[in-house]
């Protein structure tokens, strides 16, 4: 049985026509992320955060998962291997491809969070500032986004998963944002096999055994397709 972790990023997404953040007309080329994605910029804007995030989660509810996601959610369904699907993402593109239990450590578009009680519920399109929680009935909603500054979700289970892999993969992710780039360095310290697939350098390649270089519509096929035989 192979134990395998994968982490995504932006760039598994990117051949859907989902932006990336970095790189040539990323989402940080346009907004702050002061602005858009910090508690501090919620409170100050409500508003201009739950449009930047309506606009999001309509075109992630658009998109189509691509032969990445396909050939990751493939994997999981092989005999020999026992995969942990982590995601930096907040698309439901690995759902939309068949996988399973899959790890929102950012949080995810689909789901709405109340800021008063805590309570959770499929987001609808569009959220706004002068929503009412369905439990509480306080308007303090918001998306169920981990923003910067705030604690990644199910960190215990992914340290858990990265303590017992034989294999860890980061696909199109640019490895700049902690704690998610130093999956990485507990994947090494279990004595895991590390690969990464991405476009070109990212600022943690040198950490990677092996590098799959170009899309990751094509790099991810090929690479599942060697443990189906
Ligand atoms: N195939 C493979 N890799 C790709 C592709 C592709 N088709 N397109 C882009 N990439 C790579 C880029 O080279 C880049 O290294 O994907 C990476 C995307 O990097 P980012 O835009 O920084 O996205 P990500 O790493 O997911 O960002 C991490 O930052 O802003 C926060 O919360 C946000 O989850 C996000 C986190």
């Amino acid at each position: 049985m192979q134990r395998i972790v994968i982490l995504t990023g932006a760039g598994v997404s990117a051949e859907s026509g989902l932006s990336t953040f970095r790189g040539g007309g990323g989402l940080w080329d346009d907004h702050r992320v002061e602005d858009v994605a910090t508690p501090e910029g919620f409170a100050a804007d409500p508003d201009l955060v739950h449009r930047f995030y309506n606009e999001r989660r309509v075109k992630a509810r658009q998109a189509k998962p691509n032969a990445a996601h396909d050939a990751i959610a493939r994997l999981a369904q092989l005999p020999n291997v026992a995969l942990t699907l982590v995601t930096q993402n907040v698309d439901g593109l690995h759902e939309a491809a068949g996988s399973g239990d899959v790890i929102h450590m950012h949080g995810a578009l689909a789901g709405a969070l109340c800021g008063a009680c805590g309570h959770r519920w499929d987001a609808p399109d569009a959220m706004a500032k002068a929503d009412t929680c369905p439990n509480c009935q306080t308007p303090a909603t918001r998306p169920d986004i981990v923003w910067f500054g705030e604690i990644p979700y199910h960190m215990d289970e992914i340290a858990e998963a990265l303590s017992r892999a034989d294999i860890f993969a980061a696909i199109g992710t640019s490895g700049r944002v902690y704690p998610a780039a130093g999956l990485v360095d507990l994947a090494r310290s279990s004595g895991a096999e590390c690969h990464e697939f991405n476009l070109d350098a990212s600022e943690i390649s040198r950490q990677f055994h092996h590098h799959h270089i170009g899309p990751a519509t094509e790099t991810v096929p090929a690479w599942v397709e060697g443990f189906a035989k």
